[in-house]
């Protein structure tokens, strides 16, 4: 009865270690024994002839993988996948292995250039014929895995390779008689597990060590109950053995220098015809436009890398590249991804960079109605920062309230459409939300390619790159900007922590306060304390201002600013009893520059003004903000995320802090507008005094 079971073979009369195309054959180059390999391979070849019949095709010189036919394409009854190899190491064979399928009667398809595709290596039947295993993410691209289910007509399930060591499907993966399988998770992405684990119950699936995965322990031909691998550990045996396989093992080591084994030496050609099965690919595909300076400002390689990243593929249907240094670059992309889930991951981060699907494609946007309030549905669209845009009733309408994480609610009535940005508190039963990636799209400004950079981060105390010329020409340019959004009446808005206390800024932001480039303050209990404790008593946090020693008690000396502004009742009435005379808060209140102080957990006290309902804390910030045309963020961590949150694009912001993983995670909005400067913030704000100064001196200096 084995009789009807085939492999294919080729000797190794020309195998070698030539040249390095996966991370085994490092270091290996001509290291393997010609002797050796030929011996070991022998003693496969008649391991598998005592129990099936095998085919040779001839080695051709020149070309030393060609041993591995299971490389030479993928076989199902008398229709044959041709490989189409990635590297051009090995596309030489293709000829060869091509004529010997036509000569033994198969039918050849051939994929298109340049869609690589390893045939058996990375792709295996369900030994219960139940459907074909396809990996791709090294060798083959997973845009021929469609094809490869029309081809062969049978259901494709895709598996993303994230390990090079285990660049073929078949290095880590063997499906087994009876439904089982031999596999290596860690060579998988987490989706693909996930695929696995719900085809295969747990029973069926036995667990490959990595000792052993490198061996190659899945490298494993199988013959009904009998599994031939090279050497592998005791334990995997008794495993194997415990579901009733016989392990023969036959020692491969000349191969792994090439990275292959067992199975890589051989092709079953006989695979057994499965009566019903049906092509069935679950890979989605969509259509997107991208516009802009697709190039210059590396738009085009950030979605590409999105969608590769994320275990899809992508097709560059066309291209026109912009001329003029001005002018932009329009592409159309055809992304695929192994499913519907990871195809929304995908499009969510394309969205941000500005693609979006053609605009004739979609009509009604996808809502799902609030059933629950504050609840939003399944599946929602979180919003970003950038003016978005959704589709509703076939017309594109601009998002009011533009903010970070919230959802979109729209809304249609004879007096127009609309569509909000809604945080999920604010949800109501009702409420009709976008929900998915269909039918959204964010207007990215064209940035010229001169700013595209400026998403910058300049160093001054920082370890190592500081540059303090650097700095002061930024800090320049934002004083030149404060000063022209003053005279034109803007607004400029002003995120702070304690720190800027601690390192001697209470005068110079005084100083901005006082000289009217400050129109709102937002920070916490903890900015104001400070301020007031340094006004009054000479310290912050108990650390004399002058001296710069902590001085004696000095801890308490906080506790009881806090507890004479409770006496007087607020900030306000402290500075009208004549209590409080000088400082951040005293200026604010002098000056009617409106602040919000907003609460957490570990504040003392706290001040009377300070609102410990954070929901109406954050909506006084967000009343704050509107209409700010710059926001500087001076060391404080927590105030300025949760305010970048609510700040809509376009909105110039400047990151001030010591610590350059602040300075990077706040300043990284992808766009032009923000600054970040890792400096020491009393200092920045030193030299923002003095560069205002500078630029309201008389033109003529006496000399
Ligand atoms: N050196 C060959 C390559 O990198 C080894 C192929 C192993 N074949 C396999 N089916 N895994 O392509």
């Amino acid at each position: 009865m084995t009789e009807t079971i085939r492999f294919l073979m080729c000797s190794p009369d020309h195998y070698d270690v030539d040249y390095v195309i996966n991370p085994w054959m490092e270091g290996n180059i001509h290291k393997s024994s010609q002797e050796k390999a030929r011996q070991q391979w022998q003693q496969l070849y008649h391991v598998l002839k005592d129990r099936a019949l095998v085919d040779l095709v001839t080695p051709e010189k020149g070309w030393p993988d060609m041993v591995f036919t299971a490389n030479a394409g993928l076989v199902l009854e008398k229709t044959v996948v041709l490989s189409r190899f990635l590297h051009k190491e090995r596309q030489g064979e293709e000829p060869y292995f091509k004529q010997w399928f036509e000569d033994n009667g198969f039918t050849v398809h051939e994929l298109p250039k340049d869609l690589p595709f390893e045939g058996a290596g990375d792709a295996l039947l369900d030994r219960e014929g139940r459907w074909l295993w396809a990996g791709y993410g090294f060798r083959t691209e997973l845009d021929s895995h469609p094809l490869i289910a029309k081809w062969l007509d049978i259901e494709v399930l895709s598996l993303r390779l994230i390990d090079e060591r285990f660049y073929h499907l078949d290095t880590c993966f063997c499906p087994l008689s009876g439904g089982y399988l031999l596999y290596y998770p860690d060579a998988f992405d987490a989706y693909s597990n996930r695929l696995i684990e719900l085809k295969i119950p747990e029973e069926k699936r036995i667990i490959v060590e990595e000792a052993d995965a490198v061996n190659f322990a899945c490298n494993a031909v199988n013959i009904g109950q009998v599994i031939v691998m090279n050497k592998i550990s005791d334990d995997l045996q008794h495993n194997l053995a415990a579901k009733g396989f016989e392990v023969v093992q036959t020692p491969l080591t000349e191969f792994l220098k090439a990275g292959g084994a067992a199975k890589c030496l051989t092709l079953r050609t006989t695979e057994p015809l499965i009566p019903d099965h049906h092509a069935n690919v679950t890979i989605e595909s969509r259509i997107l436009q991208l516009e802009g300076h697709l190039l210059d400002a590396g738009i085009m390689n950030k979605a590409l890398d999105v969608v590769v990243g994320n275990g899809g593929s992508f097709k560059v249907l066309n291209f026109t590249l912009g001329i003029e240094r001005q002018s932009t670059s329009s592409a159309e992309v055809r992304v695929s991804a192994p499913s519907h889930e990871v195809m929304e991951e995908i499009m969510v981060q394309l969205i941000d960079l500005g693609a979006a699907a053609r605009p004739q494609e979609i009509c009604d946007v996808n809502t799902a109605v609030v059933a629950q309030d504050g609840v939003a549905p399944d599946d929602f669209y979180v919003s970003t920062i950038y003016p978005t845009e959704v589709r509703v009733n076939c017309e594109w309408v601009r998002v009011e309230n533009q903010r970070m994480d919230a959802a979109i609610v729209v809304t249609e009535s004879p007096e127009g459409k609309t569509a909000k940005c809604t945080l999920l508190r604010d949800l109501k039963a009702g409420d009709r939300v976008m929900v998915g990636v269909e039918g959204i799209r964010t207007i990215r400004q064209a940035e010229s390619r001169e700013q595209r950079n400026s998403t910058q981060e300049f160093t001054f105390m920082g370890a190592g790159v500081s540059s303090e010329r650097r700095v002061e020409l930024t800090v320049e340019q934002i004083a030149w900007e404060m000063r022209q959004i003053r005279d034109q009446g803007g607004k400029v808005v002003v995120t702070a922590g304690p720190v800027v206390i601690h390192t001697g800024g209470a005068q110079h932001l005084s100083r901005l306060i006082r000289d009217g480039y400050v129109h709102a303050l937002l920070g916490g209990n903890a900015i104001a304390v400070h301020d007031m404790e340094q006004a009054i008593m000479g310290t912050s946090l108990g650390v004399d201002m002058q001296k710069g020693i902590p001085v004696r008690g000095g801890h308490r000396h906080h506790l009881k600013i806090i507890n004479l502004i409770r006496r007087h009742g607020s900030i306000a009435k402290a500075v009208s009893a004549g209590v409080l005379t000088k400082g951040v808060m005293y200026e604010c209140v002098k000056n009617n520059v409106p602040f919000s102080l907003a609460g957490s957990i570990r504040d003392d006290g706290p001040l009377p003004d300070t609102e410990m309902d954070l929901i109406k804390a954050q909506e006084e910030y967000s009343r704050l903000i509107q209409g700010a045309d710059m926001i500087l963020m001076l060391s404080s961590m927590l105030h300025s995320i949760g305010v970048g949150n609510m700040t809509p694009a376009g909105v110039k912001m400047v990151c001030v802090d010591i610590n350059p993983a602040v300075v990077t995670k706040l300043s990284d909005r992808g766009s032009v507008e923000s600054v970040g400067i890792v400096t020491d913030v009393g200092l920045f704000l030193s030299l923002l005094t003095q560069q205002l100064d500078k630029l309201t001196r008389p033109l003529v200096e006496t000399v």
